[in-house]
């Protein structure tokens, strides 16, 4: 104890450690009503360090070559020790990191945290959830077995229906006509180089924004008095005797992510087969098409709602449509009212959408 206490000590003389942590982290007041809803954002931090700490073991011995890759994952998680934990941290991590993306993103739906002043903080967590999105389908491919390459080939293949440059897309996606040793070498390039140092940036920018602004009052619980902005000047939303980050908040940061680690053990080491099934043990061959090819379960309602409409360019169309709205959300719902029960309009709405959405994925996964 005494060891630590002097290393901290070492540290603080040079760094004023202490002042930090009193001044900016206790000083640091966050809504008196703030809930465990506001710790998620803290929760995805963890899980995208895990994924690139797991990633980063990973490349150790991953090929990115059409002839090896398939063995080497399969040396990974059969001879390398703790070669299979690492794996399936970083598989079933990438799933649960789009779930606790999903999470967020629905908390501060009905909150109305993403209402002015914070437009901006919606519109890079968007682009965040998108480029997490685009690291998982790149990731999905890496495997090369026969669920990633047929995936991966309709995946690409819905391109190849938007008029005029669809063909010269699918082209440029693949590295050629089909998908092969090109297209396995430009997303492990994109996979494990450009979206994650993009998503690192985006994490800072969205950071920042949140620290420059202060976080948002919740619109229910005990009653808050923060200087709400009023559209005039730029206000830091501040919030007198308010709770401080540290240590109290802090604790709840600490709890929700041990019930997030908690949940995320259990798929690991009980079901993992639900991410890994078992069409990813068969390694990729382009003459043979299986029966059923289905995408990971956060693309299941996209490709439903494909296969609903007579032509691709028609659902990709009403997609597009669809995720401009959610992107564009906060310029067209200018409403002062957060509360979701005092909207009720929005809150239809969005409940119906993400119904919608679930019943889609559903719809995808038996049909
Ligand atoms: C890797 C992805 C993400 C990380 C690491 C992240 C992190 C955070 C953190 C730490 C906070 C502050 C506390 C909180 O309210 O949770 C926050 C707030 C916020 N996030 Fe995210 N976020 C991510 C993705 C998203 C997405 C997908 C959206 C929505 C499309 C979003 C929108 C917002 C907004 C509007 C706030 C402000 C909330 C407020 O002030 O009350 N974020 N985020």
């Amino acid at each position: 104890m005494e060891f630590l206490r002097n290393i901290y000590n070492w540290i603080d003389v040079r760094l004023g450690t202490h002042e930090i942590i009193t001044e900016k982290r206790t000083g640091y007041l966050l809504p008196r009503n703030v809930n465990a809803w506001y710790s998620l954002g803290s929760v995805l931090l963890v899980i995208f360090c895990l994924q690139i700490i797991t990633g980063m073991l990973l490349m150790l011995y991953y090929v990115p070559d059409i002839d090896k890759a398939f063995d080497s994952v399969s040396f990974i998680m059969t001879e390398i020790p703790l070669g299979r934990l690492v794996r399936l941290f970083h598989a079933v991590g990438s799933s649960m990191m789009l779930l606790v993306l999903l999470l967020h993103m629905f908390s501060i739906l009905f909150m109305g945290s993403y209402k002015s002043p914070r437009e901006l903080h919606w519109l890079t967590g968007f682009f965040l959830l998108l480029l997490a999105m685009g690291i998982s389908l790149t990731g999905y491919l890496l495997p090369w077995n026969q669920l990633s390459f047929w995936a991966t080939t309709v995946a690409t293949d819905c391109a190849s229906s938007i008029p005029f440059i669809g063909e010269n897309l699918v082209e440029l996606l693949r590295g050629g006509k089909q998908v092969g040793l090109h297209t396995l070498g430009r997303f492990y390039t994109l996979h494990v180089g450009l979206l994650p140092a993009l998503i690192a940036v985006l994490i800072g920018v969205h950071l920042f924004l949140i620290q420059r602004t202060g976080v948002s009052t919740p619109p229910f619980g005990l009653e808050d008095t923060s200087n709400q902005w009023k559209g005039e000047s730029f206000v830091y939303e501040e919030h007198p005797g308010g709770i401080p980050f540290f240590p109290n908040f802090f604790l709840q940061d600490m709890i929700s992510i041990s019930l997030y680690l908690a949940c995320f053990m259990v798929f690991v080491f009980f079901f993992p087969n639900i991410f890994i099934p078992s069409t990813s043990y068969v390694p990729a061959n382009p003459l043979v098409t299986p029966s059923h090819i289905k995408p990971e379960w956060y693309f299941l309602a996209n490709y439903q709602t494909l296969k609903l409409f007579p032509s691709e360019i028609i659902g990709l169309t009403v997609q597009a449509i669809a995720m401009a709205f959610l992107a564009l959300l906060p310029f067209i719902d200018r409403g002062e009212e957060k509360h979701p029960l005092k909207r009720p309009l929005f809150t239809f709405c969005a409940v119906s959408g993400i119904l919608l959405w679930i019943g889609m994925t559903v719809w995808g996964l038996y049909s």
